[in-house]
């Protein structure tokens, strides 16, 4: 089927999940919306949240969309329940991979870094609840790495002084895997994965769950006759409620990083 797939982020962060969504779907179309004036979404209410999802989710359905991935985790845990009721068409959501972190094997803690909303939300919260050995997974709140990515920096040791903040409490732990439970850190996994190489103990096997997601979306078109037979290389569009002139070039910036 010929109509796009609507991508939504608060930000930047689901660019990275577009990257996935690209490679494994590269015949589909995208709208990709980043409600970049209203980010972090992190530090804000679950009431704020769901009112801002639900906006950008009817406004990419208003514009033609055949499905919706939701490519922010913490839209995921505030809202994914009114997102679906509300849309009559498929919607697929990113959610913190503590599965597969949690089958890695090792007697050592998983990190879960998020933003502070999701590591609060009770839909992760279940979704921990539900993990063989729950309390295996720390959960990691981190404000303010979000607002930095946002401006477009990325630079491997700049974030040293916020995962300090963070993360030396675990100095001394065993850590066999850290997750990034928001879409926005994936940019940033040399930064973290410079600093855990520096002081953390463990394997630190860093996990996300775009891939994962994509697959599921790939799976609920076909299941649905919704993909597109099309051979062509597909387009993507971008919009953003922020300044275009300052978020465009950084979503063309991400969508083609390494
Ligand atoms: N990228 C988002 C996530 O995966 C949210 C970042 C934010 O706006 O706080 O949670």
């Amino acid at each position: 089927m010929e109509k796009p797939i609507g991508v939504f982020d608060s930000g930047l962060g689901g660019v990275s999940v577009l990257r996935e969504a690209i490679r494994i779907l590269p015949h589909e179309d995208f709208i990709y919306y980043g409600d970049n004036r209203n980010a972090p979404y992190g530090d804000r209410t679950e009431q704020e949240i769901t009112k801002l999802t639900m906006h950008c989710a009817h406004a990419l359905a208003r514009c033609g969309a055949k499905a919706i991935l939701i490519a922010c985790n913490t839209a995921t845990a505030t809202c994914i329940e009114q997102i679906r009721s509300d849309l009559n068409i498929p919607v697929v959501s990113v959610e913190p991979a503590i599965k597969p972190a949690c089958m890695h094997p090792g007697n050592g803690k998983i990190l879960m870094m998020a933003t502070q909303a999701t590591t609060h939300l009770k839909r992760y919260l279940a979704l921990q609840a539900r993990m063989p050995n729950p309390a295996r997974v720390i959960n990691v709140p981190c404000p303010g790495l979000v607002e930095r990515i946002e401006r477009g920096i990325l630079g491997e040791d700049a974030f040293d002084d916020l995962l300090d903040q963070y993360l030396s409490a675990y100095h001394t732990m065993q850590i066999d895997g850290i997750v990034l439970g928001c879409t926005h850190y994936i940019f940033i996994r040399d930064a973290i994965k410079r600093y855990a190489a520096m002081h953390l103990h463990g394997t630190c096997t860093l996990f996300d769950g775009n891939a994962a997601t994509v697959y599921q979306l790939k799976r609920v078109l076909e299941a649905q006759r919704l993909l597109n037979v099309g051979t062509a290389s597909g387009n993507i569009t971008f919009h953003t409620s922020g300044n275009p002139a300052q978020y465009e070039p950084l979503f063309e910036l991400l969508l083609h990083r390494p």
